[in-house]
C-alpha cells in the first residue's frame, strides 16, 4: 500500500505534469532509445502520439492516486497493448528508471528528493498493478 504521504506528494505534482508531461515522456523515450534499444525496439508497430498517450496516463494516474477505481478501464485497456506488444515484468523496473530520470532532466530543481522517492514508489505500486493484470491476459 502507498501512504498518505506518498499520494499527497504524487497528487501535488499534477499541475506540474499537466505542464511538463509530453517534454518528461518524450526525453524518456529519447533516453530509451539510446540506454535500452532492445525496449525501444517493442514500440517498432506503435502509432505516433506515443509520449502524449504515456504522458496522459502518467498524468491521469497522479490526479487519481488516491482513487484507483477511477482508472481501472484505462489500466486493461493499457494492459492489452502491452501483452499484444510482449511487455514482461521484467521490464517495468528499467523503465521506471527512465522514466525518473527524465523526470530530473526536464525538472532539475524543482524536483526535490522526497518527489523522487515519492515517485519512485508510486511507479512501482503501478508496475505491479499491470503486472498482476498483464499476468491474467497472457493466461487468458
Ligand atoms: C507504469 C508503467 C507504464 C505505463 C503508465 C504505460 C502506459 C502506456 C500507455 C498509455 C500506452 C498506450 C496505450 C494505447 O495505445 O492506448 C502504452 C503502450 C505501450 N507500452 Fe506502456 N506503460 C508502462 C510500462 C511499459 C513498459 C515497462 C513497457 C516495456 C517496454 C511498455 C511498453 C509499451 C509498448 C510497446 C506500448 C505500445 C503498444 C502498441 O502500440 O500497441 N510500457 N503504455
Amino acid at each position: 500500500m502507498l501512504s498518505e504521504n506518498t499520494k499527497q506528494i504524487v497528487k501535488a505534482t499534477a499541475p506540474i505534469l499537466q505542464e511538463k508531461g509530453v517534454e518528461i515522456t518524450t526525453r524518456m523515450y529519447a533516453r530509451m532509445a539510446e540506454e535500452q534499444p532492445e525496449l525501444k525496439a517493442l514500440f517498432a508497430n506503435t502509432r505516433d502520439g506515443q509520449a502524449e498517450r504515456l504522458a496522459s496516463a502518467v498524468l491521469a494516474y497522479s490526479q487519481n492516486i488516491d482513487n484507483l477505481d477511477a482508472l481501472q478501464a484505462s489500466v486493461t485497456a493499457i494492459a492489452i497493448k502491452h501483452v499484444g506488444a510482449e511487455v514482461k515484468p521484467e521490464h517495468y523496473p528499467l523503465v521506471g528508471e527512465l522514466l525518473l530520470a527524465a523526470m530530473k532532466d526536464v525538472l532539475g530543481d524543482a524536483l526535490d528528493e522526497k518527489t523522487i522517492t515519492a515517485w519512485a514508489e508510486a511507479y512501482t505500486f503501478l508496475a505491479n498493478v499491470f503486472i498482476d493484470k498483464e499476468k491474467e491476459l497472457y493466461k487468458a
